[in-house]
């Protein structure tokens, strides 16, 4: 009962445009890790845990599987462009067609299908989303030696799916294998529609660490958003911001009585710097990751020559350079949700009433 209200919370936190259809958050084309570190995590995983996939990762992996990356053309490769692939998201509280023009779910079925997509394999059935790949091979050209060009098409997507979910630190494996009659029916496809492959997706069993073998592809991620992290608080991109920092994240600081939430609170506290410090910026020294955390030293220097005071003093145009530690925890999501600074000498001058 409870994984069925997590499903559908899944499908309605995607934001409901009819009974039928349901947009997706738009992809983040910049989501993940190095082509060369997702080859390297690349696996087959079969035991994943009893979670729903977030909205975010729900449309990442399905607009790599299949979505446009042009105005008229996609991430996978056709034969003959004929883009003949469809995929299905095969989820406990339905079936959905991916309308990869519309980034929505376009659900066709109430069923929970994902018995007759495991098949003979009860383990794919314990995945919240299984993606079928489907194609139309009703155009005429799929006869004689063309007949098989569907088969390779949908291979390139099954490796769309595997690279992105090697890339987010997902579990998947490509399956043949499934109740292809039941499926047809249930999603009212004609003869002309074959289903080639599906893909169990989820979060794996017992963590990522669960995956023997695997490199870590989170702490590499979280590694990647604190470079970015640089980038957005030196340039303050608050579009850059809100892809790194949750919403949720409460960051409590000296000049707000009230913690400050998300990407805008982070900026504002970094604008108020810039006040006082109008060239102020951060170099990343050194860092040290794991999949939940990021400590970081940090060369943070600027001129005190802008038109508000510090910490009780007017600006006197004189430059700083300092040393500053930060430790960063990030959620499911590759988010920062909080951020602990040091604040060493500084702390102790504070407590007793040294400087401001
Ligand atoms: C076309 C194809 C069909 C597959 N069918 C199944 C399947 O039905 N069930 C399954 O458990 N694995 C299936 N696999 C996954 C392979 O067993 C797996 O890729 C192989 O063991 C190599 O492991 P790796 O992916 O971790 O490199 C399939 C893979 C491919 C490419």
């Amino acid at each position: 009962m409870k994984s069925a209200i997590v499903a559908a919370a899944t499908v309605a936190a995607a934001c409901i445009c009819s009974a039928e259809t349901t947009r997706l958050p738009a992809p983040d084309g910049d989501s993940g890790v190095t082509v060369a570190q997702a080859l390297k995590a690349r696996h087959s995983e079969r035991a994943f845990a009893d979670k729903e996939l977030s909205p975010e990762l729900l449309s990442g992996v399905l607009w790599a599987a299949n979505g446009f990356n042009r105005p008229d053309k996609r991430t996978n490769a056709t034969g003959l462009n004929k883009q003949e692939i469809s995929v299905y998201a095969i989820m406990k509280s339905g079936a959905y067609r991916y309308d990869a023009k519309g980034n929505a779910l376009v659900k066709v079925c109430d069923e929970d299908l994902r018995p007759s997509v495991a098949g003979h394999q009860p383990f794919a059935a314990t995945a919240p989303v299984s993606l079928l790949i489907a194609a139309d091979v009703s155009d005429p050209i799929y006869t004689g030696a063309r007949s098989t060009l569907s088969n390779y098409d949908a291979g390139i997507v099954s490796g769309n799916i595997y690279l992105y979910c090697a890339a987010n630190g997902l579990a998947t494996v490509c399956r043949r294998s499934m109740d292809n009659d039941a499926l047809k029916k249930a999603l009212k496809l004609p003869d002309t529609t074959i289903l080639h492959l599906n893909h169990p997706v989820g979060y794996p069993a017992g963590g990522e660490d669960a995956a023997v073998g695997a490199p870590s592809v989170k702490t590499e991620r979280n590694r990647e958003a604190m470079r970015l992290f640089e980038k957005c608080i030196n340039a303050n991109d608050l579009e850059l911001g809100r892809r790194l920092i949750s919403e949720k994240a409460a960051f409590n600081t000296p000049v707000s009585p009230t913690p400050l939430y998300g990407a805008e609170g982070y900026l504002s506290v970094v604008a108020l710097m810039r006040r006082s410090f109008p060239d102020v910026q951060w170099k990343l020294v050194d860092m040290v990751a794991d999949e939940k955390t990021v400590a970081v030293q940090w060369e943070c220097s600027g001129t005190f020559n802008g038109d508000a005071p510090f910490a009780g003093l007017q600006p006197n145009g004189r430059r700083f350079s300092t040393t500053v530690m930060n430790f960063y925890s990030f959620d499911d999501d590759g988010k920062i949700f909080k951020d602990v600074a040091a604040t060493g000498i500084a702390g102790i001058l504070q407590g007793i009433g040294a400087i401001k």
